[in-house]
């Protein structure tokens, strides 16, 4: 059976993959939406700091990203428009439902 190996090799190329699959590394199966808009959120939310600042907050639960990402919005000069948060929002909410080894001690 080759099949074990062939997944290790796909997840080690996706682990070198660009950094827009940062915020979805551990996410199996995003549809092509989210990853549109979590290739949005890569661009817009790294901007100020590193996505790392971003991809290691993951498993806060939705609820605290739709407050980071209204705060981060009203920045000055965020750059970020109501429907980017929207769509910002919408790959974070997903990777909050599918990623379950980004869950934070806490709930
Ligand atoms: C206009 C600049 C700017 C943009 C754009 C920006 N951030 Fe931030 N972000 C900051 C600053 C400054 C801090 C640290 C101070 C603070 O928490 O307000 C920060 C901190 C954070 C933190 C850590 C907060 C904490 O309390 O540890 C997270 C998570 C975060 N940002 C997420 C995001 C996300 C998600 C986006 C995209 C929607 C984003 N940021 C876009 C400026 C920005």
């Amino acid at each position: 059976m080759s099949r074990p190996l062939a997944v290790l090799a796909a997840l080690a190329i996706a682990g070198c993959a660009d950094a827009p699959r940062a915020l979805l590394s551990g996410v199996p199966n995003p549809p092509p939406d989210v990853e549109q808009a979590c290739a949005l959120a890569t661009t817009k939310c790294a901007r100020c700091h590193p996505i790392d600042r971003v991809v290691v907050s993951r498993g806060i639960g939705p609820g605290r990203w739709q407050m980071y990402v209204e705060q981060m919005r009203l920045k000055p000069s965020s750059g970020i428009s109501l429907r980017e948060a929207d769509t910002i929002f919408h790959c974070l909410r997903f990777v909050e439902e599918s990623c379950t080894d980004c869950k934070q001690g806490g709930s």
